[in-house]
């Protein structure tokens, strides 16, 4: 069996790890001023700046020949053609194909799934022209003027972070709102104030079944016929972006509103599919076809270019030399842009979620780290809560800075600002400052490395390049630690015990540990006489997912089969 740690290569970058130890990133300009133009790239749009890093010209080469030892090509080309490379859930991985944008073929189980894909495509572009154009009416015949998401995860987080991002392209009679934590605050604080006769629901949810999303769904509903209409206005106000169309209209969705997409998306990649409603309708579908457009290009760069000049590749192999030779346990994602300050949440579940694995395809531990963990705010304001610990503090932390070039015109002087601080502060870390040759409380050791990304402007189409950017790095990291990134076990589990928690919040149960049914009891007392019944209906809801995958191990609970998303 292939051991990635066994490896010459990866040998070989554990003695150039001790043989670089003392090396300052400085030293490497000064011995070599074309280090910029060699470590820098452009992609489109996008242009990255990766000559701030910890890495040697033999560095480099040996995690070059790190991605040309793996199975890289092999399986980038297995996940384009649509072969099962989600192992677990036997599932095919095809976000590429929802902006594949040429005339071929993409065959799963040998089906061409693009017509399919483009007809639901035309149904975003009906649906979104229709609402943004105002012939769509709601049940008084007045036009939609307020749209609210209602999902988690996957199905809120791309949309939500894209319609920010794009915030200046937005329909301006077109309000957006995101509903998706379970707590009711969060619902409550999104209707306050909306219109039902005018307000639009998307109930954006892949399996149909995720507790947070129905019973907020549910809610919205509520709200909908105590305020406005009856059941049969329901069609009218709500619609649904699923592959589980059946409980889509269970729920009193028409059929003709379930914008389906298929279960070779995940969740994480989806807003390339119909979770991205929210976005067509905000910004137009030509916009959302830009923001498939930079997507396919920046598809067409990781296919197409030596690893040497391939940007994701690039990124991935960085972060490799961090975490699993520097001891780097996150990845900061910092973008110097307020309108990408969702862009650290989205990554957070793209990365995470993907790369957050300990055993290989195989399903053998893996005796090497995987998946950083990923955190990030956006500068300035980064500089006035966490650069402290960055600067002075005793973790080793690389930085992704991320910024747009155009100022907004009227702005120039705070964009100006903007960019400057994030360019000082890059050479801030990398420098440090020794005040007399010694380090004292004054000083920082400097020597802290970081991209710096660009896009000419934040357009769809150059954000849509980032988002594939980021999940392409996300899949050849994957790819070196030879770990499945589109499944998620973890996370079904936590679902499956809070459906069983939740069932029974009545009874004096010795089905968990001492501490769970301890506090179980303090949480008893603020339901008094609670209905067993519904907190069945909602257990039941959170395990109303299509059979699949293997049990949860460990634990005492009584627990079923897990299921897959
Ligand atoms: O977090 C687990 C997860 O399954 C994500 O992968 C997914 O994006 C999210 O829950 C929501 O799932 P669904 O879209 O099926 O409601």
């Amino acid at each position: 069996m292939f051991q990635l740690t066994r490896s010459v290569t990866w040998q070989a970058l554990e003695r150039l790890c001790r043989e670089t130890a003392k090396d300052r990133i400085h030293d490497y300009f000064a011995a070599d001023p074309a280090r910029f133009d060699k470590m820098s790239l452009r992609v489109g749009g996008l242009f990255l700046d990766y000559s701030k890093h910890l890495v040697s010209d033999a560095v480099l080469e040996k995690l070059l020949e790190l991605a040309d030892h793996s199975a890289l090509v092999q399986r980038r080309a297995q996940m384009f053609s649509g072969d099962i490379i989600n192992v677990t859930e036997d599932r095919p991985v095809l976000h590429t194909a929802l902006r594949h944008l040429g005339d071929s073929p993409v065959f799963v189980d040998g089906e061409d799934v693009m017509p399919e894909i483009r007809r639901t495509r035309e149904q975003i572009q009906r649906f979104s022209e229709a609402i943004r154009s105002g012939e769509w009416k709601g049940y008084s015949g007045k036009r939609i003027k307020d749209v609210v998401n209602i999902g988690i995860g996957g199905s809120d987080l791309g949309p939500n972070m894209a319609c920010r991002a794009l915030l200046k392209y937005r329909h301006p009679e077109l309000s957006f709102h995101f509903v998706s934590n379970v707590d009711g605050t969060h619902i409550q604080k999104v209707l306050n104030g909306l219109d039902p006769e005018t307000t639009l629901f998307i109930v954006s949810t892949k399996t149909f079944s995720t507790q947070e999303t129905l019973l907020n769904a549910k809610t919205a509903r509520r709200w909908f016929l105590d305020n406005a209409g009856e059941d049969a206005d329901v069609g009218a106000h709500f619609v649904a972006a699923s592959t589980n169309r059946k409980a889509a209209m269970a729920f009193g969705i028409r059929e003709e509103n379930v914008f389906e997409f298929w279960a070779w998306v995940g969740g994480r990649y989806s807003m390339w599919s119909s979770i991205g409603l929210p976005i067509a309708l905000s910004i137009g579908f030509d916009g959302f076809m830009e923001l498939l457009e930079g997507a396919h290009e920046m598809d067409e760069h990781f296919i197409s270019a030596p690893f040497a000049e391939n940007m994701p590749v690039l990124m991935a192999l960085i972060g490799i030399w961090y975490i699993n030779f520097q001891g780097a346990e996150t990845q900061a994602i910092v973008p110097y842009d307020q309108a990408l300050h969702q862009l650290p949440s989205f990554l957070q579940q793209l990365d995470m979620e993907s790369n957050g694995k300990s055993v290989d395809i195989f399903g053998h531990p893996v005796d090497y780290k995987t998946g950083p963990i990923v955190w990030g705010q956006t500068g300035s304001n980064g500089q006035h809560a966490f650069f402290q610990l960055l600067h002075q503090g005793t973790r080793f932390v690389p930085i992704d800075f991320i910024a747009s070039l155009k100022p907004e015109p009227g702005f120039e002087d705070h964009h100006f600002a903007l960019l400057t601080n994030m360019l000082a502060q890059a050479n801030a870390f990398m420098e440090g400052s020794q005040e007399g040759g010694q380090l004292d409380p004054y000083s920082c050791p400097g020597n802290r490395p970081s991209s710096t990304l660009l896009l000419d402007e934040l357009t769809p189409k150059n954000l849509g390049a980032l988002i594939a950017l980021y999940e392409h790095k996300v899949f050849v990291q994957g790819v070196i630690w030879n770990i499945n990134s589109f499944d998620q076990w973890g996370v079904q589990l936590g679902k499956r015990i809070a459906g069983e928690i939740s069932e029974r919040i009545d009874e004096r149960t010795q089905d968990f540990d001492a501490s769970t049914q301890g506090l179980l009891a303090l949480v008893r007392q603020h339901f008094p006489g609670r209905d067993p019944a519904r907190a069945a209906d909602q257990a039941e809801a959170a395990k109303t997912a299509p059979e699949q995958g293997s049990p949860a191990k460990g634990g005492k609970a009584k627990r079923g089969k897990e299921q897959a998303q």
